[in-house]
C-alpha cells in the first residue's frame, strides 16, 4: 500500500510540506543505515483519537539511539509533543506514525560520531498490514531460511534502520514463495519472530512467546498482549521455544503495531489447529480491541489528542 501524502512531515524542530521533507544523499543513514526509528498507530477510538502506548515508543526510540552513542536533539517531551502536534496539523485520526532519528550529512566516514542527529516525524492513513481480512481469516507462512542477529552483532532490542536489511531477506523470500510472512529462528535454531512482528503459540490454554535473548524486538504490542493475557488468567511462559512447537501448537498469532493481532492458519503449509483463528486468538484481538477501538483503557496506555489523558502519560526517561 503506497504511502498516503498528508500536508505536512515534522523535521528537526518544525513542520515543513511533504514534499520539502528532504536529506541530503550524502547522508550517513543512507550510506550506513543509521536510523532509529518508531512504527505507532493513533486509532480512532469510540472516545476520540487516541495514540496507542505513545511514551513507550518515544522512550524505545532515545533507547535506540543511545546503543548507537547518538543523542537525539530532542527531549523526550518534545518529541512526544511533537508526535501529537503532527497528527493534528494533518487532521488525522486513524493513522500510523513513524518517527525517524538518523545520522545527517557531515562526514562519509563509517564513524558516525562527527555527523548531526536528526529526527523526522511523518503521520499517515494506513490500514491492515497483512493484507485485507488478515485479521479475521488469518495468514499462511513459513519459517525462514534466514536466521535474526546474534546478540554479539547487530543488536535486536534497538529498532534500527540496518537491522532491517535483514527483515527484507526474511520477508522478500516468504513472498516469492507464496507466504505472506516469514518466520526467522534465532541463531541456536529457537523462534525468534517474523520481519516486523512478534509472536505467540497457543498449546493447551497456555502462551507461549520467545524470549527477548531469541533475537527479537522487545515489542510493545508483545509487552501489552502479556499483560492482557495474564490479567484474563492466562498463564503466559516466556522463553526458548523449540521450532517443532510450531507445528504442535493449537494456534499461533503474530503481533505487532502494523500487524495488531494477525491469526497465523499454516506454518510450512501444515495447519495451525482447524486453519480458523483459534478461540485464546480471538480473545486476545477482543482485549486488545477495546482498548483501541472502544477507547475502554484502564492501563493508561492511549493518549488521547484532546489533551484530557496527555499530561497523565508523559513518563519522563530515567
Ligand atoms: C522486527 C520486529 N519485531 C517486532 C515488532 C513489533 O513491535 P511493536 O509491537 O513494538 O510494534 C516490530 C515492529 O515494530 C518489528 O519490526
Amino acid at each position: 500500500m503506497p504511502v498516503k501524502k498528508v500536508e505536512k512531515i515534522w523535521m528537526n524542530g518544525k513542520h515543513v510540506n511533504w514534499d520539502d521533507a528532504k536529506v541530503h544523499v550524502l547522508s550517513h543513514v543512507l550510506h550506513y543505515g543509521s536510523s532509529f526509528f518508531e512504527g505507532i498507530r493513533c486509532y480512532k477510538t469510540k472516545q476520540g483519537p487516541a495514540v496507542f502506548r505513545l511514551g513507550d515508543h518515544v522512550k524505545r526510540l532515545i533507547h535506540s539511539a543511545r546503543v548507537f552513542r547518538a543523542e537525539i536533539p530532542f527531549s523526550y517531551d518534545d518529541i512526544f509533543e511533537a508526535i501529537v502536534d503532527t497528527i493534528k496539523i494533518n487532521e488525522l485520526e486513524n493513522c500510523y506514525i513513524r518517527p525517524i532519528a538518523y545520522r545527517g550529512y557531515e562526514d562519509l566516514n563509517v564513524n558516525p560520531l562527527k555527523n548531526p542527529v536528526e529526527l523526522t516525524i511523518a503521520a499517515y492513513e494506513w490500514g491492515s498490514y497483512l493484507g485485507q481480512g488478515a485479521h479475521e481469516s488469518g495468514i499462511d507462512v513459513c519459517v525462514s531460511s534466514w536466521r535474526r542477529s546474534t546478540p554479539d552483532t547487530t543488536p535486536t532490542m534497538a529498532k534500527i534502520g540496518g537491522a532491517y536489511m535483514n527483515s527484507q531477506l526474511i520477508k522478500m523470500e516468504a513472498i516469492v514463495n507464496g507466504f505472506s510472512e516469514g518466520i526467522a529462528l534465532d541463531v541456536n535454531g529457537y523462534i525468534g519472530e517474523g520481519s516486523g512482528e512478534n509472536m505467540f503459540l497457543v498449546q493447551d490454554g497456555v502462551l507461549y512467546t520467545p524470549g527477548i535473548h531469541n533475537g527479537i524486538l522487545s515489542g510493545i504490542t508483545r509487552k501489552s498482549i502479556m499483560t492482557l493475557a495474564k490479567d484474563m488468567g492466562f498463564e503466559v511462559k516466556e522463553g526458548s521455544l523449540m521450532r517443532e512447537m510450531l507445528y504442535m501448537a493449537d494456534e499461533v498469532f503474530f503481533c505487532g503495531t502494523a500487524a495488531e493481532i494477525t491469526p497465523i492458519r499454516s506454518v510450512d503449509k501444515m495447519i495451525v489447529g482447524n486453519g480458523m483463528p483459534g478461540k485464546v486468538t480471538k480473545q486476545m484481538q477482543e482485549a486488545f480491541f477495546e482498548i483501541v477501538k472502544e477507547g475502554n483503557d484502564k492501563y493508561g496506555w492511549l493518549t488521547f489528542l484532546d489533551g484530557k489523558e496527555r499530561i497523565l502519560n508523559m513518563k519522563q526517561v530515567k
